[in-house]
């Protein structure tokens, strides 16, 4: 069992935690997601959580006093605090695989232009970037990062569904086809329905080297086969 909290402004964000798989893994018991809204630890006396930068420029900061008191209302010792940036090292397998490893973990959502940098020297907390691009907020990498990380939680997924998907080998995926055989004249791979599992073996993996080489060929040089 994992326990998630999650601290935003906007709690209303996190619906899509609530359906399909993952929501099949809290009913199982395997994740708890706790969302509280960062706002309700303002000692503002109108709430307020951001403010206007030090030294100038553009857009406004999240105040470190609210952030402060609730990340202090849900640390203990152990428990894991994930700040999701643009700053921080990008997610990887490798990452989610560490991360789903601890039994509590934190994230905080920054909004605006960023929050007050004070709080990273009052927490041990690790920033995490899902890309080089900005979004506006971090409710969805956060919901990205836990997404990715929960595949890798005992119980979630069935057993095998982590061992042939992309990455798991340092490539990329091979096509797959279901039923029906043939749709608008188009038709399976023969190898597919022959029943020679060699053979399917064999297609698949020039498959995977193949759209590896055109879409991603960064990746040929981490290739763990
Ligand atoms: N917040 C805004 N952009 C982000 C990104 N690319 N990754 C993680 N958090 C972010």
């Amino acid at each position: 069992m994992i326990k998630i909290d999650i601290l935003t402004l906007f709690p209303e964000s996190f619906s899509p935690l609530k359906t399909s798989i993952l929501d099949n893994a809290v009913e199982n018991g395997l994740l708890e997601f706790n969302i509280i809204n960062i706002r309700d630890f303002s000692k503002d006396k109108h709430k307020k959580c951001d403010d206007y930068p030090f030294g100038g420029g553009a857009g406004m900061l999240m105040t470190v006093q609210p952030l402060f008191d609730a990340i202090n209302s849900v640390y203990e010792k152990d428990a894991k605090i994930i700040f999701p940036s643009p700053v921080g090292e990008v997610l990887s397998v490798k990452k989610a695989q560490t991360l789903s490893k601890y039994e509590h973990l934190i994230f905080v959502c920054g909004h605006y232009e960023g929050v007050d940098e004070r709080i990273f020297e009052l927490f041990p907390i690790e920033q995490i970037s899902i890309g080089d691009y900005v979004l506006t907020g971090g409710e969805l990498p956060t919901m990205v990062i836990i997404d990715c990380l929960s595949r890798f939680v005992d119980g979630v997924l069935s057993s095998d569904s982590l061992t042939d998907e992309s990455f798991s080998n340092g490539l990329l995926e091979y096509p797959q086809y279901t039923r029906p055989q043939e749709f608008m004249g188009l038709k399976v791979p023969d190898v597919l329905v022959s029943g020679n599992h060699g053979e399917v073996e064999k297609w698949r993996k020039k498959q995977s080297l193949e759209r590896t080489k055109s879409r991603r060929s960064d990746l040929l040089n981490n290739t763990q086969d």
